[in-house]
């Protein structure tokens, strides 16, 4: 694992975009992994402006995301998808053809988890998969449990993720109940791995999630046997 703490969220944003842009110039067809979330938002505004300068092309990139939430179609301004069309594909040149986030409105979910994992296969694989961490340790929505669960799949949300993720919503109550994510054995094939966590108040379950055992009831510490795990932890 490769460890590194930086001091800040504006550093912390600069490396990610900069790792996932020399990925691009390393493979111009790759396939990126991308999160949601509070954490990945200034990388993403990096790597706008980088794209932007002409300094990365975005063409021939695909994209899988990790998670979307069950019920909520993608013009609703709190699902994924619409979080990583207004956030980052709408700016740059990737084609939105080529971007893939579960379906939440899918008729048969089960279907679409299924489906969600063949797609990843025809792509060949993630290059490079970008996390964050919940508080709980969860990555995607693969929340503490008794077994870690290799395929995608609808969890039901954590009390925790919910009251994490209301400050979203116009209150607790409509906050999704369940999701679909990757599952563990999705991010764990990717070839590379990218973990970001910023902010004091991750510290205790990034320490524990990399420096503690690798248990199901913290998901994010199976990364520890990754054989291509960074982790970028900011402070501020
Ligand atoms: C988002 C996702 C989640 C978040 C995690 C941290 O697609 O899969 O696991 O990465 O909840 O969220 P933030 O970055 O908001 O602290």
């Amino acid at each position: 694992m490769n460890y590194i703490v930086v001091k800040t969220y504006e550093e912390l944003s600069t490396r990610v975009a900069s790792i996932i842009c020399g990925q691009i110039a390393m493979k111009p067809q790759c396939v990126l992994g991308l999160a949601t979330g509070s954490s990945p938002l200034g990388a993403y505004a990096k790597i706008v402006e980088k794209n932007k300068a002409g300094e990365v092309d975005f063409s021939n990139v695909r994209s899988v995301n990790l998670d979307e939430y069950v019920g909520l179609h993608g013009e609703h301004d709190q699902s994924y998808r619409y979080f990583m069309n207004n956030n980052l594909f709408k700016h740059i040149n990737i084609d939105i053809n080529n971007t893939y986030v579960p379906d939440g409105c899918a008729e048969d979910i089960e279907a679409e988890c299924k489906a969600y994992d063949e797609l990843i296969d025809r792509l060949g694989g993630i290059d490079l998969q970008l996390l964050g961490i919940g508080y709980d340790g969860h990555i995607g929505f693969n929340e503490p449990d008794t077994y870690f669960e290799k395929s995608t799949h609808r969890v039901t949300l954590d009390s925790s993720t919910i009251e994490a993720n209301s400050r979203f919503f116009a209150s607790r109550d409509d906050v999704p109940k369940t999701a679909i994510t990757m599952g563990i054995g999705g991010i764990m094939s990717a070839k590379r791995v990218l973990l970001i966590a910023n902010g004091k108040g991750k510290r205790e379950i990034v320490e524990k999630a990399f420096f503690g055992p690798i248990t199901p009831s913290v998901p994010a510490s199976i990364l520890q046997l990754h054989p291509n795990l960074t982790v970028i932890y900011s402070e501020n």
